[in-house]
């Protein structure tokens, strides 16, 4: 693997129902260390299963997969790359019903070492970051949508990942939330390098990207 690049792809695929559906169909890609890529294509062409496989949430079938240095087809154990290098902003928001909203962005920061102080003053600050301060005991039941899709974003930043891999994270915004999300995480990525790849099917939103990739029938678009 070229050490400039946090993401290797070669000739990956992905099926559902036993090959009856074919998700990914041979995907080739390479992202840089620090770049910002969005990823746009029609619903169902396969956006989320590859994202899902950057974030080494699902397996391949075929191909390699190399993401921060881990061989993610090979490897057995994956929940420490997971845990140490990925924040993923769902494209459902996946908060946990019953915690808090404090308690649910203090989730991926629970194998950090940080104690229990820390991890609240951690989680507050990123709440404020996101203007949820006044909301941070309530339960995600108790939130519009938007404010869901903010808390995952806190969350998705707890454990300082190096990449985050976001699935519409504007989708259930208005203009105002989105455009705060937006700068929030561009911020990251030009302050702190993160490399951020970013699905939507804004295309304003995806052209603040540096590079944009579109998916088509489980390949990319060339
Ligand atoms: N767990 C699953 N079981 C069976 N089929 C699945 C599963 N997940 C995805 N698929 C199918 O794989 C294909 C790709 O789905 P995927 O979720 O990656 O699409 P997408 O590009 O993210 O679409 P959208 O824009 O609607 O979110 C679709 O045909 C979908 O129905
Ligand atoms: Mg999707």
């Amino acid at each position: 693997m070229n050490d400039e690049n946090i993401v290797e792809i070669k000739s990956l695929k992905k099926g559902f129902d036993k090959g009856k559906i074919t998700a990914l169909n041979g995907i080739d890609l390479t992202i840089k260390k620090g770049e910002f890529v969005s990823i746009i294509g029609p619903s169902g062409s396969g956006k989320s299963t590859l994202l899902n496989m950057i974030g080494a949430l699902d397996r391949p079938d075929e191909g390699t997969i190399n993401v921060a240095g881990y061989d993610l087809k090979g490897r057995k154990d994956l929940s420490e790359f997971r845990s140490r290098e990925i924040g993923f902003i769902f494209q459902l928001h996946n908060l946990i019903p019953n915690l808090s909203v404090v308690e649910n962005v203090e989730i991926p920061m629970f194998e950090s070492g940080l104690s229990g102080k820390k991890m609240r003053e951690k989680a507050l600050i990123l709440l404020d970051y996101m203007n949820l301060s006044d909301k941070v005991k309530r339960k995600p039941t108790e939130l519009s949508g938007g404010e869901r899709q903010r808390v995952a974003i806190a969350r998705s930043l707890a454990n300082n990942p190096s990449i985050i891999l976001a699935d519409e994270p504007t989708g259930s915004l208005d203009s105002k939330n989105g455009e705060m999300i937006l700068k929030r995480l561009k911020d990251l990525h030009d302050k702190e390098e993160v490399t951020l790849i970013m699905v939507t099917h804004d295309l304003k939103v995806a052209n603040l990207a540096e590079r944009t990739i579109e998916v088509l029938d489980g390949k990319i678009k060339v």
